[in-house]
């Protein structure tokens, strides 16, 4: 019963290796589980008192629980804000007693979630007394909410230096029990029953809340590599952390109550970098949370999870979250490796000795031995070709590495050529492996492979070089990043955005040698989760310079000026080095300074999405726990999901002619024209009414239709959608251009099978 939800970070760390496969934790053994529970009052009456609140609510668990003299509170948590209802320990039989009580809704057990630098800011475009960075104050007066692992708050990111106070708002705690907070982490809470203390142990939290919002701290690397001024991306927001996971498990109910406490101490932006694989809406706390976070004006940023690159994989899907992918920055760590026949193949290594230079004979231990798992350098396979002192090939199986560093400590090859799967294709997720290493892609592993097989005496050197800035390729989009399409709702396009989330250097609480008292320690981490925070730090600019803007304007104004070429003005690629789709981009890169002053933004009201939701065939039920408003869908004018004023274009055929309009509130100059352009997806003719919009004045809003016809064509261009039984999609994108700006809104046209 219980799936996982957790931590969208995937690396493994020094010779420890902690792998985060297959985590699963089950509730202790008892009869006891943690459920939700989703109540309403019987006369739909309102109770805002909270005592009042807390004592209908109790009064759900005497009637069950009163012969239970002497046992420990079966109260887990009392929600004020997320949702209608409260996290209490009960058996089965009680729940089905529940089910009697009138005003009970819905119960189920909680589920676990699994969790999802020095130049990620500059490589966004924020330099320091320039630009966005200097218009948008760097963030200054906003507040980001993060919910992960906790934080380290001695470490120099969280200094306070150049901080003003929290803004007056602030109704939040700080429940270290020593002085820990100060004018940067303004408020530290736990969620974590039975681990009293904000404290990261595993420093999940404390990367990716420096990322969002850490100060500036000159000197930051790891293992000598990525050398620089490590900064947040907001580097004057204030940070509010809530601990909400212990190791690597979050709780869905400690989730949820995090939320709660966030929405009522103030936050402006919520950083989540975890969730659930795919849930309906009404059954997903984080959606459930973020729902009501962004009815009191909250933004929400959230992580797409690391399935990738399979279609169908995202977590956090719901439209009035930001659902952030994963891709590369332009920085290399690079280890050559040096082949006998002098070709040289493209590597990286965060450990890089610097007195390696011979060449020395080269192995394939899957050529020659005849475990079935030699290939993976696992036990047995590297002793009996007598591996010390040569250069060793070996693919990544990441459930085998921990296995691998052993047997490589056993056996003391001179260095290893770590080489990727084939779906990883070029990413590589670099682990501070303290033996000389080099990992290179997938496509380069086979170039070594032949050139083994070409010659009796194969040999190879790597050349470590350093950190080097400047790959033209980048952004490219991570394998492990989550790929769309939606599967709660396929006529949203999802994932939004993609940001930086391949090896970037980050806050840690634990030194290289596992120390925990130094202070200066930074490590470098691959995931969506890494992601997310970019974009939390993105939002609060946008929050500090436009205080008005709602969050469905900060969403659009992100989504349509993002980038959709690399640094070499190609079309962002993937893994495979071809042009990565929708599924995997979103809208493209984020571009904070354009989407500082994006002309023009679909905007959302939070009253929109209850037609969207009845047209998702919600139940009045779930709809009424997502919404707490109690909704009768057969007398609301429900809405196709593509209608929803979303800024990019899901278009489900289905019906062969389909029009949807799209309302664009002004946000630019007060006098602009603005023409439209379009690429349709080939096989699909889309037209627009008008095709020239006015704006006269500020904040003024103007409607168009945009009408898709599905062509004899189609079959002639789809790329197969496999999970979809034989559906398939073509893509394109249509942009408003005035001579200053540029709205662009991806559009992908699915045909249903
Ligand atoms: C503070 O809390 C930690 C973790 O719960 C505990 O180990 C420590 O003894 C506490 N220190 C004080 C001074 O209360
Ligand atoms: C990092 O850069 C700083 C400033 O340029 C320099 O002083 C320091 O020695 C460098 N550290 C390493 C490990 O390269
Ligand atoms: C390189 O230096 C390291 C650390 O000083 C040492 O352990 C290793 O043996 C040296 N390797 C070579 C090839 O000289
Ligand atoms: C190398 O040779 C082996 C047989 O010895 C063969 O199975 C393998 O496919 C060859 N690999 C490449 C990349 O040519
Ligand atoms: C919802 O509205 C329909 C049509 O007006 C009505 O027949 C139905 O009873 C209503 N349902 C509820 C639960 O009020
Ligand atoms: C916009 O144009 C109108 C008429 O063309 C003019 O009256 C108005 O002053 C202009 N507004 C601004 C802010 O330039
Ligand atoms: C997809 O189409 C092929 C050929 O038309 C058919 O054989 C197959 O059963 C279809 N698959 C699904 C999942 O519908």
């Amino acid at each position: 019963m219980v799936k996982t939800m957790g931590l969208f970070s995937i690396q493994s760390f020094l010779g420890l290796l902690i792998l985060q496969s297959s985590l699963i934790s089950a509730d202790v053994k008892s009869d006891l589980e943690t459920y939700i529970v989703h109540v309403e009052h019987p006369d739909g009456k309102v109770i805002t008192n909270s005592e009042e609140l807390e004592a209908w609510y109790h009064s759900f668990l005497n009637t069950i629980t009163q012969s239970l003299e002497g046992e420990l509170p079966r109260m887990v948590y009392t929600y004020r804000n997320v949702i209608k209802g409260f996290a209490a320990k009960l058996s089965t039989d009680e729940v089905k007693t529940l089910q009697d009580y009138e005003g009970f809704v819905h119960a189920r057990p909680q589920r676990k979630l699994p969790l999802h630098t020095t130049h990620s800011p500059s490589f966004l475009g924020l330099h320091q007394n320039l630009g966005f960075w200097k218009d948008s104050n760097y963030g200054k007066g906003v507040i980001i909410g993060v919910l992960d692992t906790g934080i380290l708050p001695s470490h120099p990111s969280f200094s306070d230096e150049g901080m003003p106070p929290p803004p007056a708002k602030w109704k939040g705690t700080c429940e270290f029990n020593f002085t820990a907070c100060n004018n940067k982490l303004i408020g530290a809470r736990y969620f974590t029953i039975g681990n009293g203390t904000p404290l990261d142990e595993g420093g999940h939290g404390t990367h990716t809340a420096s990322t969002a919002a850490g100060n500036f701290v000159a000197g930051a690397n790891s293992f000598g590599q990525a050398n620089g001024t490590a900064v947040g991306i907001a580097p004057l927001a204030h940070l509010a952390i809530y601990k909400v996971c212990s190791g690597r498990d979050c709780s869905e109910s400690d989730v949820l109550a995090a939320m709660d406490a966030a929405i009522e101490d103030g936050v402006d932006v919520l950083s989540l970098s975890l969730g659930f694989p795919s849930v309906p809406f009404a059954f997903d706390a984080v959606a459930l949370g973020a729902y009501s976070a962004m009815q009191k004006g909250i933004f929400v940023s959230c992580s797409a999870m690391n399935n990738g690159p399979s279609y169908d994989t995202l977590s956090n899907e719901a439209p009035w979250i930001l659902t952030v992918g994963a891709s590369t920055i332009d920085r290399k760590l690079r280890a050559t490796a040096v082949l006998g026949n002098k070709e040289e193949i493209d590597g990286e290594a965060i450990v890089q000795p610097n007195n390696f230079s011979q060449m020395l004979p080269l192995i394939y231990p899957g050529k020659t031995v005849t475990n079935p798992n030699a290939q993976f350098c696992t036990s047995g396979s590297l002793d009996i070709i007598d591996a010390k002192g040569k250069i060793i090939l070996c693919e990544i199986n990441e459930e085998l590495l921990a296995d691998m560093i052993k047997e490589v400590v056993k056996a003391a090859p001179a260095a290893i050529i770590l080489m990727n799967q084939n779906s990883a294709g070029v990413t590589k997720l670099l682990a501070a492996i303290p033996w000389p290493t080099t990992q290179i892609s997938y496509a380069d592993g086979l170039r070594i492979k032949t050139y083994i097989n070409s010659t009796s005496t194969p040999m190879a050197t790597i050349s470590f070089e350093g950190t080097v800035i400047g790959d033209a390729h980048a952004p490219i989009v991570a394998s492990f990043s989550s790929r769309g399409p939606s599967l709660q709702s396929l006529g949203i396009l999802k994932p939004d955005i993609i940001g930086p989330g391949v090896n970037i250097l980050a806050a840690w609480p634990v030194s290289a040698e596992g120390n925990r008292n130094t202070k200066l320690t930074f490590a470098i981490l691959s995931g969506t989760s890494m992601a997310c925070p970019h974009l939390s730090g993105v939002a609060a600019l946008l929050k500090s310079a436009h205080p008005d803007w709602s969050p469905a304007a900060i969403k659009s104004a992100i989504m349509t000026t993002a980038d959709i070429v690399n640094l070499a003005h190609n079309p962002i690629e993937d893994q495979t080095l071809q042009p990565a789709d929708v599924f995997a981009t979103g809208a493209g890169h984020v571009n904070p300074s354009k989407a500082n002053d994006p002309g023009l933004v679909y905007d959302i009201d939070p009253q929109d999405y209850i037609p969207y939701l009845c047209g998702l065939q919600y139940t009045d039920r779930e709809v009424a726990i997502i919404t707490q408003q109690k909704v009768n869908c057969s007398q609301v004018s429900s809405i196709p999901e593509s209608q929803l004023n979303y800024p990019s274009f899901s278009v489900l055929f289905g019906e062969q002619v389909q029009t949807y309009s799209r309302t664009l509130t002004n946000v630019g100059d007060a006098n602009s024209s603005y023409t439209v352009q379009i690429s349709p997806p080939p096989g699909v003719h889309v037209s627009v009414k008008p095709d020239k919009l006015k704006f006269t004045e500020q904040k003024k809003k103007v409607t168009y239709e945009v009408t898709f016809r599905r062509l004899p064509s189609f079959g002639n261009y789809f790329r197969r959608l496999p999970s979809f039984g034989n559906s398939s999609f073509t893509q394109g994108f249509l942009v408003w251009t005035s001579g200053k700006y540029m709205v662009r809104s991806p559009i992908v046209a699915i045909m249903l099978d």
